[in-house]
């Protein structure tokens, strides 16, 4: 007798998943996750993956079969990889952050965590004793890369915009002053997408003259946009050594991924391994041949001028959010560069409904290219219908909004990021 498949429509999803009961009915199970998905993806707005960019060529044609750039991405051996593409990647990004063209390396990571991760580990490797400094508003993935190098890390207060406290930065510097630095800058902060200003990181470094020094700058969602800016430079004057981006956040790419560049003449030769007959100079081994082939198509696809357009277009709507929030009388404002608009976090009903990034009493929403005015129309709406009382307000109601800090002076455009 031939079993029933077990229905991703009649049971749960983990049940219907579950291997070990066989027949397991595939189709649904993958209908399943589609849908889910599909449902949630117009009220997902707290994280930032681009979704106006179309990847179906790439994945029609190339994702049937594995691309492995195993390596360095200037090794020639084997075929089925897409190095080639890499490195056009690698080069337009480098050439976007007028890095020069005789001292620049990269590679296409799994993420922004792989290209702190490889930037910290080459910073390290050159400055054994370095105190790592990063602020209280880097991301997670620092302090864990700090403690997986068996490195020093010395945080550092972020002010209530996100950027880093520089005077409380110099306090740090003083105090370890003997040790090399290296300072983690953050462009673009999870929570409310501040740039910390390397030009100012700079100055204190010469003002207490430590002994060596590098700055690595996480730019895992601002990168690409402040560098189609001309406002994040990694040129002779900069200072900044490396730089990490995320390539399924602004670039929308279906598959986590990222790009690290680092100034060539900061690393170590890398070492040889005889039996893949490449250079040991990546964090991993085996490296996703596809996703540097859909980084590829996207910036091919449209350009610098296209992605200028996304850019402004993400600003746009950004500045209407805060427009409609703030007319509706829920406290919200974002940074003068930022996709990323921080509000007072709604009610649980709110919440979910709606996918947001929250913290206590402080969320946020990103207007990400391809989120519509529609999305933020019905988002408002909702947010109103829920927390206006019929009748007069009782100012105790919990659904009422806490005034959220705010930056004490208004927020700045990013500016003097990589500049002298
Ligand atoms: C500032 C910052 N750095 C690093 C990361 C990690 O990036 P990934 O998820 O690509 O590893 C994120 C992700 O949200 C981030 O916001």
């Amino acid at each position: 007798m031939t079993p029933t498949p077990v229905s991703a429509r009649r049971c749960g999803l983990a049940e219907a998943a579950d291997l070990g009961r066989t027949p397991v009915d595939v189709t649904a199970v993958l209908d399943h996750l589609v849908a889910q998905a599909d449902t949630a993806a117009p009220t997902s707005v707290g994280f930032p993956g681009a979704v106006d960019l179309d990847h179906r060529e790439v994945m029609a044609r190339l994702g049937h079969r594995l691309w492995n750039n195993i390596g360095d991405p200037t090794d020639v051996g084997g075929t089925a990889h897409t190095r080639v593409l890499e490195q056009a990647v690698i080069a337009w990004l480098a050439d976007t952050l007028a890095m020069p063209a005789d001292d620049r390396w990269g590679y296409v990571t799994t993420g922004g965590t792989e290209g702190n991760l490889s930037a910290l580990h080459t910073a390290r490797r050159r400055l054994p004793t370095a105190r790592i400094y990063y602020s209280t508003a880097a991301h997670y993935s620092i302090p864990k890369i700090i403690d997986m190098l068996g490195a020093r890390g010395v945080a550092v207060e972020a002010g209530v915009d996100g950027e880093m406290d520089y005077a409380h930065l110099a306090v740090r510097v003083r105090r370890h002053r003997r040790w090399p630095a290296i300072v983690v800058a953050t462009a673009g902060t999870t929570m409310t997408e501040a740039v910390d200003d390397t030009t100012r990181i700079h100055t204190i470094l010469n003002e207490h003259q430590v002994p060596g020094r590098h700055v690595h700058v996480d730019a895992a969602l601002s990168g690409i946009p402040l560098a189609l800016d001309g406002r994040l430079r990694l040129d002779d004057d900069s200072g900044v050594g490396s730089i990490a981006v995320s390539g399924h956040k602004f670039l929308g790419v279906p598959t986590p991924c990222g790009v690290v560049l680092i100034r060539d003449s900061l690393r170590r030769q890398a070492a040889p391994v005889a039996y893949t007959a490449t250079l040991d100079s990546t964090i991993t081994g085996s490296r996703c041949g596809l996703a540097a082939a859909l980084l590829w198509h996207a910036i091919a696809t449209h350009g610098r001028e296209g992605h200028r357009w996304r850019v402004s277009e993400a600003r746009r709507l950004a500045t209407y959010t805060v427009d409609q929030l703030t007319a509706a009388g829920w406290p919200a404002w974002r940074h003068p560069h930022a996709f990323t608009v921080v509000l007072a976090t709604p009610p649980p009903a709110v919440r979910a409904k709606w996918l947001l990034a929250t913290d206590a009493d402080i969320s946020h929403l990103i207007c990400m290219p391809g989120v519509t005015q529609g999305q933020i129309d019905a988002f408002v709406t909702d947010l109103t219908d829920t927390t206006t009382p019929a009748g007069d307000p009782d100012p105790g109601d919990p659904h009422l909004p806490r005034p959220i800090p705010r930056p004490r002076r208004a927020p700045a455009p990013a500016a003097g990021i990589g500049t002298p």
